[in-house]
């Protein structure tokens, strides 16, 4: 009899945001003609800059032309738009890297993912909770896991918690770590790292040999000066951190499919003889084995981000999430609700009112605001009696949401 990966009956729900849509589908089923406002998943709703579709659409073009035609690219991506995503997004910071060093991918949930790959199954695992699902749910999958405990804690991984005490900034782990995955800007939290606090953390891996997974999605949304974009922009990094982008929420591919993951040439890690090996060769052999590259079109609209008019234009949408992202924090703010983040990220992570339970905040934010959100414990035990609101939707739709809100939850 073929079996199963007995690992995947571990996990203890379904995945969150599946989760989330199956609530508000049942809900909507049987209240026809409500008018929800999504600010659930962190999904964009402004449109393609008017530069990245051009570019998109000649993409196409050239592949109708048998003079211009693109089969296979290379699995790592094609080196012009490498090229660019160096000079527009890496050097401005002093970092320098070389285009073999970044990785250009579908999206930077799956390469957080598929990362698991390339490190032994024996490695020890720290994750921040609250977390993106995604890190604490794929080592489960891999089998690095036992059972979860009552709070769904899994055996095996070190749970950093991050609260209102700690100012949601995890201490270090308590034990030794192979693997330590930090977020910043922070999803759900919406918080970010000082260049003191990254620091810290690099030291800390540098010490401890650990390798840090750093997933830098909303880099974008930072909007205070001194607030680092990447980890690089700290000394000793690149022997020690791996670092995830996304155009999905900074260019609005969410539909689109396309990120990218740095892995330096001078990150090293050990075989069970230790002998170091390099990470990017060996990240860069899985990429060729089990990855055709991201499709022609797609790197052409993503190199259109780095135009100095899709530049432009990209800035414009997300200034326009980021002034969403005021009106809630400062809207729920002024009417009672104490509020988190909002400043350099696009999540706003409130805590509920009369500390109602997460889920139920979400069940009664739903069925009496017609509003969705997403419930603080869905990304881990520390964020029951929270709440994260995407600032991602129309002007329109937020400003309601806001006064949906207030007006019921408002003292
Ligand atoms: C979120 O809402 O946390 C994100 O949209 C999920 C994702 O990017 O995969």
């Amino acid at each position: 009899m073929t079996r199963i990966n007995d690992s995947y009956l571990k996990l203890k729900a379904g995945y969150l945001f599946p989760e989330i849509g199956r609530r508000v589908k049942s809900f909507t089923d049987a209240n026809p003609g409500i008018q929800i406002i999504r600010l659930g998943i962190g999904d964009v709703t402004e449109p393609l800059a008017s530069e990245v579709v051009d570019a998109f659409h000649k993409g196409i073009d050239d592949l109708a032309q048998a003079k211009t035609f693109h089969g296979y690219g290379p699995e790592q991506g094609y080196d012009w738009l490498a090229a660019r995503i160096n000079e527009k997004s890496y050097k401005p910071l002093g970092v320098e890297l070389k285009t073999s060093e970044i990785f250009i991918s579908d999206g930077s949930k799956c390469d957080s993912a598929n990362i698991l790959d390339i490190f032994d199954l024996s490695n020890k695992v720290a994750i921040c909770d609250p977390v993106y699902p995604v890190y604490n749910d794929t080592n489960v999958m891999v089998g690095r896991t036992g059972e979860a405990d009552e709070n769904g804690y899994y055996e095996g991984i070190v749970y950093m918690p991050c609260t209102e005490e700690n100012n949601f900034s995890p201490a270090f782990p308590g034990e030794k770590v192979d693997l330590i995955y930090l977020c910043y800007p922070n999803n759900p939290t919406g918080t970010v790292a000082s260049k003191e606090q990254l620091k810290g953390w690099v030291d800390y891996a540098l010490k401890n040999k650990a390798i840090i997974l750093f997933d830098a999605a909303y880099e974008a949304f930072i909007t205070e000066a001194d607030i680092p974009h990447s980890i690089y922009e700290i000394e000793g990094a690149k022997k020690c951190a791996i670092e995830f982008r996304s155009f999905s929420k900074t260019a609005g591919f969410t539909g689109v499919r396309c990120g990218l993951t740095v892995i330096p040439d001078e990150l090293t890690a050990t075989t069970n003889q230790g002998e170091e090996v390099a990470l990017n060769s060996l990240w860069n052999r899985r990429q060729s084995t089990k990855f055709n590259g991201v499709s022609y079109p797609v790197q052409r609209a993503a190199a259109a981000v780095y135009s100095d008019k899709g530049w432009a234009q990209v800035q414009e949408t997300i200034a326009y999430y980021m002034e969403n992202a005021r009106l809630i924090r400062e809207g729920l703010g002024q009417a009672g609700i104490t509020c988190f983040g909002g400043v350099n990220a696009p999540y706003i992570w409130l805590k509920t009112p009369d500390n109602i339970g997460s889920w139920d905040f979400f069940d009664r934010l739903l069925s009496e605001c017609h509003v969705v959100g997403t419930p603080g414990s869905g990304f881990g035990p520390s964020g029951e009696g929270y709440f994260r609101l995407s600032a991602f939707g129309s002007r329109e739709n937020v400003q309601e949401a806001i006064k949906r809100i207030t007006e019921k939850w408002g003292s």
